[in-house]
C-alpha cells in the first residue's frame, strides 16, 4: 500500500494533533446546549475520523451513520449522491454534526443537509477533516446556528488514507497521502 503513495501530506501525529483541537472546540461549543449533539458519520470515508474524534469530545454525544455515495471507482464525482443507509436516530429538534473525511464538490453535503433539514434537525454543523475548496461546485448552507469545523485545507491532489479510498482501497493507511497517478490512470 505505502509503495503506491507519492507524498505524505498529513502524518498520523499531525492528524491526531488537529483533531484534538477540533474536538475541544466542539466540546466548548456544545457544552451548554440542552441536548448533546448527534455526530453523524458519512460512511464509509468518515469512519476512522469519527472514531478518533468522538473519543476526544467530552460530552455525552450520540452517534449515527448515513451512507452517501457518489464516486464509485472513479476519481470524479457523478454529482448525484444516493443515501443507501438512512439514520437510525430521530433528529427532530436535535443538533446534528455531520462528520466527513473530505468535502470536495460539495454535492454530498448539499444533499445531506437538505435531508437532515427535512427531518427537523434544529441545527446542522459540519466537521470535516479535509476541505478541497478549489473543487467546490455546490455551495451548501448550514442549518440554524450550525458551525463549520475543518481540519486541513487540501490541495487538489487525489488523496487516500485515514478513511479515504481509491476504489475502496487504502482506507486503512494511518496517514493521508497523495496517490501515485499511475495507480488510477
Ligand atoms: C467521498 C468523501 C465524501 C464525498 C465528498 O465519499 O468521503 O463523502 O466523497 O465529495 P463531494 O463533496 O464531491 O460530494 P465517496 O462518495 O467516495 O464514498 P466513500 O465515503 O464510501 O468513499
Ligand atoms: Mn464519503
Ligand atoms: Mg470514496
Amino acid at each position: 500500500m505505502e509503495k503506491d503513495i507519492e507524498t505524505i501530506l498529513w502524518t498520523e501525529e499531525a492528524i491526531t494533533q488537529r483533531l484534538t483541537q477540533l474536538a475541544s472546540q466542539i466540546t466548548a461549543d456544545f457544552k451548554s446546549t440542552p441536548s448533546s449533539p448527534i455526530l453523524l458519520g458519512v460512511a464509509t470515508g468518515a469512519f476512522i475520523f469519527l472514531a478518533d474524534l468522538v473519543r476526544n469530545i467530552n460530552l455525552p454525544v450520540s452517534i449515527d451513520f448515513i451512507r452517501a455515495s457518489s464516486y464509485g471507482s472513479s476519481t470524479l464525482s457523478n454529482g448525484a449522491p444516493t443515501f443507501a443507509l438512512d439514520l437510525k436516530l430521530d433528529i427532530q429538534g436535535k443538533h446534528v454534526i455531520v462528520v466527513e473525511d473530505i468535502v470536495d464538490t460539495g454535492n454530498t453535503l448539499y444533499c445531506l443537509i437538505a435531508h437532515l433539514k427535512s427531518k427537523g434537525a434544529s441545527s446542522v454543523s459540519v466537521c470535516t477533516l479535509l476541505d478541497k475548496p478549489s473543487r467546490r461546485k455546490v455551495k451548501f448552507e448550514l442549518v440554524g446556528n450550525g458551525k463549520y469545523y475543518c481540519g486541513f485545507e487540501c490541495p487538489d491532489y487525489f488523496v487516500v488514507g485515514y478513511g479515504l479510498d481509491f476504489a475502496e482501497r487504502y482506507r486503512n493507511l494511518p496517514f493521508i497521502g497523495v496517490l501515485k497517478p499511475e495507480i488510477y490512470k
